[in-house]
């Protein structure tokens, strides 16, 4: 058994088919190069110790019997569950220190909070001899997101365990990877966070007298998914420009798009993109644009110009690992 180890994971971006994977479609999510960094040391005492200064959570500590979900900071909720989940279903009882750092700011919707899961599950499975694979990482944190969100596809936590392009399927049904390079994408922040759940809710009440268009929504972004798969894996960039486009116009009558993404996604289409569209729950958070090369500076002034932060983040990234 070791006592001390340092694992990381790496933030997503969703490329298609936010929404309907809740609702038993596909979608395509890559990692991205920005990491969360947990260090995890055995104690001899009893007691959890957890430093997030990025999520504003320092000198924390309790006793490990008391982990749980009450009187649990916001910030901590995620790293905490996790370690009650582990500690419970292995019966582990030593003292553990918890010290994370994040690579990027948890206001992106780049999903640190799966992150920081996943690196908790993997790092506890290398302390205790746990011996967990990817899918059994992939299951235990994903089982710790839903236990605190409720709702959720669990996209966020196949992209920090695997890594790279995944088709992937609600809950990991399939857990496909794509085998393609980095995509070269523009991402912008919008500057307003946005609150998942409550958006997913949001559209749920927005259809309630018209299931049937949203039933038809849901399976035609499926359907984008489907063909987004096929240019993807033949790099025909036009193909899948167009198709965030079409993606895009589908989100827009969910009614997650907002006039800020909207305008943003605009001014990256007239400076020569080949698409773009929101990336995630919508109501905020980022763009994703697909532009060629020799476009990409036009198409990022153009952004800025109309108040969008340019993120600088490469796609297809490695998952969790031990550093
Ligand atoms: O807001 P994000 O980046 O976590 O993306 C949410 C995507 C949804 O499809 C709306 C939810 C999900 O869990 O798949």
């Amino acid at each position: 058994m070791m006592d001390k180890i340092i694992v990381s994971a790496p933030g997503k971006l969703m490329i298609f088919g936010e929404h309907a994977v809740v609702y038993g479609h596909p979608c395509i999510v890559t990692a991205v190069d920005q990491r969360i960094r947990l260090s995890a040391e055995v104690l001899d005492s009893s007691d959890f110790e957890l430093e997030a200064p990025d999520v504003e959570v320092t000198n924390y500590k309790k006793s490990i019997s008391e982990l749980g979900y009450r009187d649990v900071p916001e910030g901590a909720q995620f790293i905490e569950v996790a370690a009650k989940n582990l500690y419970e279903k292995f019966s582990l009882n030593k003292g553990l220190r918890i010290t994370t750092i994040s690579e990027f700011s948890s206001k992106f919707g780049f999903g640190s909070s799966s992150a920081s899961t996943v690196c908790v599950v993997k790092a506890l499975s290398e302390l205790f001899d746990l011996d967990l694979d990817n899918k059994e990482i992939f299951d235990l944190s994903y089982e710790i997101v839903l236990d605190i969100q409720g709702k959720g596809s669990g996209f966020d936590v196949a992209a920090a365990v695997f890594g790279g392009t995944l088709y992937f399927l609600t809950g990991g049904k399939i857990i496909e990877p794509l085998n393609i390079g980095s995509l070269s994408l523009v991402v912008a922040y919008s500057g307003i966070k946005a609150d998942t759940v409550k958006l997913i809710n949001e559209v749920k009440e927005r259809f309630t007298n018209n299931s049937k268009r949203l039933d038809e929504i849901y399976t035609a972004i499926g359907s984008i998914v489907e063909k987004a798969k096929e240019a993807l894996l033949k790099n025909d960039l036009a193909t899948v420009g167009k198709l965030m486009n079409e993606n895009q116009i589908l989100l827009a009558e969910l009614g997650v798009s907002i006039p800020k993404l909207d305008s943003m996604i605009n001014a990256a289409r007239r400076t020569g993109a080949y698409g773009a569209k929101l990336s995630g729950a919508g109501g905020g958070d980022c763009i994703i644009v697909l532009a060629p090369q020799e476009k990409g500076f036009n198409v990022e002034q153009a952004i800025i110009s109309v108040g969008g932060e340019i993120i600088d983040v490469k796609s297809n990234e490695e998952g969790v690992r031990v550093e």
